[in-house]
C-alpha cells in the first residue's frame, strides 16, 4: 500500500496550513478554549494530546468551522475560517462560503458515520458526486482507486455492517481522501477499536503522512505520535500546556500536568 494519493499534500502560499492566533471558545457561560495559539505546517504531522474535556475536540470542530469561535482568529491555508476581513470588522461568510471552505478540510471521527445503507463504494462515492457534482464515472473510478489504497478494494461492495472497525475507520478515511483535502482532521481516530484492528488504521494514515498529507491528529496512540509525528501538543483545561517534538515531549516533559497525563497514558 503506498502512493496514497500523488496530488496530495498540495498547498501553500509560504503561510501555514493553520494558524491560530489567540482562539477562545464558550458554550454559554463554560470557557472551553481559553487563547490557543499555534501554527501547523504544510505537510506536517501535528498531534494533539491531552485529558478528557481539555477542548481538543471543541479545536478541531473549530478548524472546519462547525463551531464558530468566540474570539481570536483561526486561519486555514492563509484564509480566515468562517470570515472576511475588511479593516478592522470581521464579516461573517455566507454558509455557502462556508461549505467551500469546508470542503477543503477532511476529518476523520471516533466513529466512524459511515452512511449505513450504502456499500463502501458508495460511501466513498457520495461527497464528489453530491457536493462537487462529480460524474458518477469519475467518482467511481477515484473511489475504487482510494479503497485499494487503503487495503480495501476487495470489499468495495460490502455495508459498513459487514466491515469490522478497522475496516469502517479505512473505509471513512478513503471517504474524506474523496474530496482531495489539503487538511485532514483525525479525532480520536482509533479510540473506538478493538486493540488488535489499531495498527491497520495508523498503517493508513502513517502512509498518508509519508504521502505528504497535512494532518492533525488527535490521538492517544503514543507511538504513532512519536514515531509519525512531527510536532506534539499537549492540551489542558482548554489551554496549550506544552508543545514540542514529540520525542522532546514525550520523554522529557517540563510541566507538571504534560507529566502527570503522560504517567497515566505511556
Ligand atoms: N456543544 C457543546 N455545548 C456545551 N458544551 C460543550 C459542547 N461541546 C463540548 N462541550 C464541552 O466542552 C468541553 C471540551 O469538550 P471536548 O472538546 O469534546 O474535549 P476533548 O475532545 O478534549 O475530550 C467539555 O466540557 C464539553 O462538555
Ligand atoms: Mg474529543
Amino acid at each position: 500500500m503506498s502512493g496514497l494519493g500523488k496530488d496530495i499534500g498540495k498547498s501553500t502560499g509560504g503561510h501555514p496550513m493553520v494558524r491560530a492566533e489567540g482562539v477562545h471558545k464558550s458554550f454559554g457561560p463554560a470557557h472551553i478554549l481559553k487563547g490557543i495559539d499555534l501554527e501547523v505546517n504544510p505537510r506536517e504531522v501535528f498531534c494533539l494530546i491531552g485529558p478528557s474535556g481539555s477542548g481538543k475536540s471543541t479545536f478541531l470542530r473549530c478548524i472546519n468551522h462547525l463551531e464558530k469561535i468566540s474570539a481570536g482568529r483561526l486561519y486555514v491555508d492563509g484564509e480566515l475560517v468562517g470570515y472576511r476581513q475588511k479593516g478592522d470588522r470581521l464579516y461573517e461568510l455566507k454558509e455557502r462560503e462556508v461549505a467551500a471552505q469546508r470542503r477543503d478540510i477532511g476529518m476523520v471521527f471516533q466513529r466512524f458515520n459511515l452512511f449505513p445503507h450504502m456499500t463502501a463504494l458508495e460511501n466513498v462515492m457520495e461527497a464528489p458526486v453530491q457536493v462537487k457534482g462529480e460524474s458518477k464515472a469519475a467518482a467511481r473510478e477515484r473511489a475504487q482507486r482510494l479503497l485499494d489504497r487503503v487495503g480495501l478494494g476487495d470489499r468495495t461492495g460490502h455495508y459498513p455492517a459487514q466491515l469490522s472497525g478497522g475496516q469502517q475507520q479505512r473505509v471513512a478515511i478513503a471517504r474524506a481522501l474523496a474530496m482531495e483535502p489539503k487538511l485532514m482532521l483525525f479525532d480520536e481516530p482509533t479510540s473506538a477499536l478493538d486493540p488488535e484492528l489499531v495498527g491497520e488504521v495508523l498503517d493508513v494514515m502513517r502512509d498518508l503522512a509519508e504521502d505528504g498529507m497535512t494532518m492533525i491528529v488527535v490521538t492517544h496512540e503514543m507511538g504513532f505520535a512519536r514515531e509519525v509525528g512531527d510536532s506534539l501538543v499537549f492540551m489542558d483545561d482548554g489551554v496549550v500546556v506544552e508543545a514540542g517534538h514529540p520525542r522532546e515531549v514525550l520523554t522529557n516533559p517540563q510541566h507538571e500536568r504534560t507529566k502527570s497525563f503522560l504517567s497515566k497514558v505511556l
